[in-house]
C-alpha cells in the first residue's frame, strides 16, 4: 500500500522519512536556502519545481550531503547528518541520486558501471554486484546494452542506466534533478516511464523535474521554490489549478 492509499485506509501516517527543519545554507555572502522546513513519508513522490537558480539543486543536494548546510537540521530515515563521515555514509546507503548529467564512466561497460557502486561500497564480489546490476538493467528495460560502453548509447538509454547504477545499492529513497532536461523529446518518455514505475513500486520520491504531466501523473504534492524559499506545497490538483501565490502563477504561466 502506498502512503496515500494506507491514510485513506485509515492506517498509521507511513513513517517520516526525510525531516527537514530550518534549513539555511550559505554560498559565501549568498544565501542559497532560507528557513526550508520539508517531511516526506515513506512513498511520498514530492517533484520540487520552480526558477532557474531558486535552490532547488542545492536542497536535493544537501539530503544527500553532496552540500552542506549551515543551519537547520536534515533527517534521513533516523539518521540526522552531522556531516561525520558515519551520518554521510549511513544516509548515503538510503539515498540514491540521478543528475541531469548521466556521470557514467565512458571506460567501462554499462554492467561495470552499475557492478561498481556495490562492489566498493558495500564489499559485495564481483559475480554477485555483475548480477544485481543485470536484475537492475532488466528493470529499466536494457539489459541487451550491459556490455556496451556508454557512448554507443542513446541519451535516453545512459540515463536509464544511471538509474539502473542507483538502485544496485537498493536505496529507499531516491533523488532526482532534472533526469530529463538533457535529453531529446523523444527520450524523454523512456526515462519518465521508468519513473513512474519507480513510483507505483512505492519509491519515496524527490523529484526536481519541470515535466508537469509527470508531476500531475505521480506526484503527492508538488513544491514550487523561488529565491531560496519553498512559496508554497500543495497536491497537484490544488497546485496546477488554484495556486495560492502570485510567484507561484507567474511561473506556471511560463512553463505549462
Ligand atoms: N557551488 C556554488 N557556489 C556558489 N553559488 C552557488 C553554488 N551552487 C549554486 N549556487 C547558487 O545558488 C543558487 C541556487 O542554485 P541551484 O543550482 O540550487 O538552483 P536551481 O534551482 O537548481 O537552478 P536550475 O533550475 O538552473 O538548475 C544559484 O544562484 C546558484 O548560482
Ligand atoms: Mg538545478
Amino acid at each position: 500500500m502506498t502512503g496515500p492509499e494506507q491514510a485513506a485506509a485509515g492506517g498509521a501516517k507511513p513513517a517520516r522519512v526525510i525531516e527537514i527543519a530550518g534549513l539555511n545554507k550559505w554560498f559565501g555572502d549568498f544565501h542559497a536556502l532560507k528557513d526550508i522546513d520539508l517531511t516526506v513519508r515513506k512513498g511520498e513522490r514530492i517533484v520540487i519545481c520552480g526558477p532557474s537558480g531558486s535552490g532547488k539543486s542545492t536542497l536535493i543536494r544537501c539530503v544527500n550531503h553532496l552540500e552542506r548546510h549551515e543551519e537547520g537540521d536534515i533527517i534521513v530515515n533516523g539518521v540526522t547528518l552531522r556531516g561525520d563521515k558515519g551520518s554521510v555514509n549511513a544516509v548515503r546507503g538510503e539515498v540514491g541520486m540521478v543528475f541531469q548529467q548521466f556521470n557514467l564512466f565512458p571506460h567501462l561497460t554499462v554492467l561495470e558501471n552499475c557492478a561498481l557502486a556495490p562492489m566498493f561500497a558495500r564489499k559485495m564480489p564481483r559475480r554477485e554486484a555483475e548480477a544485481l546490476a543485470m536484475t537492475r538493467l532488466e528493470r529499466v528495460r536494457i539489459p541487451e546494452q550491459a556490455r556496451k560502453y556508454p557512448l554507443q548509447l542513446s541519451g535516453g538509454q545512459q540515463q536509464r542506466v544511471a538509474i539502473a547504477r542507483a538502485l544496485c545499492l537498493r536505496p529507499s529513497i531516491m533523488l532526482f534533478d532534472e533526469p530529463t532536461s538533457a535529453l531529446d523529446p523523444e527520450m524523454i518518455k523512456e526515462v519518465l516511464d521508468v519513473m513512474v514505475e519507480l513510483a507505483e513500486e512505492g519509491m519515496t520520491m524527490l523529484c526536481v523535474t519541470h515535466e508537469m504531466g509527470f508531476a500531475r501523473q505521480v506526484a503527492d504534492r508538488v513544491v514550487f521554490m523561488d529565491q531560496g524559499e519553498i512559496v508554497e506545497q500543495a497536491a497537484p490538483e490544488i497546485f496546477f489549478s488554484n495556486p495560492r501565490y502570485d510567484r507561484t502563477r507567474a511561473f506556471l504561466s511560463q512553463i505549462l
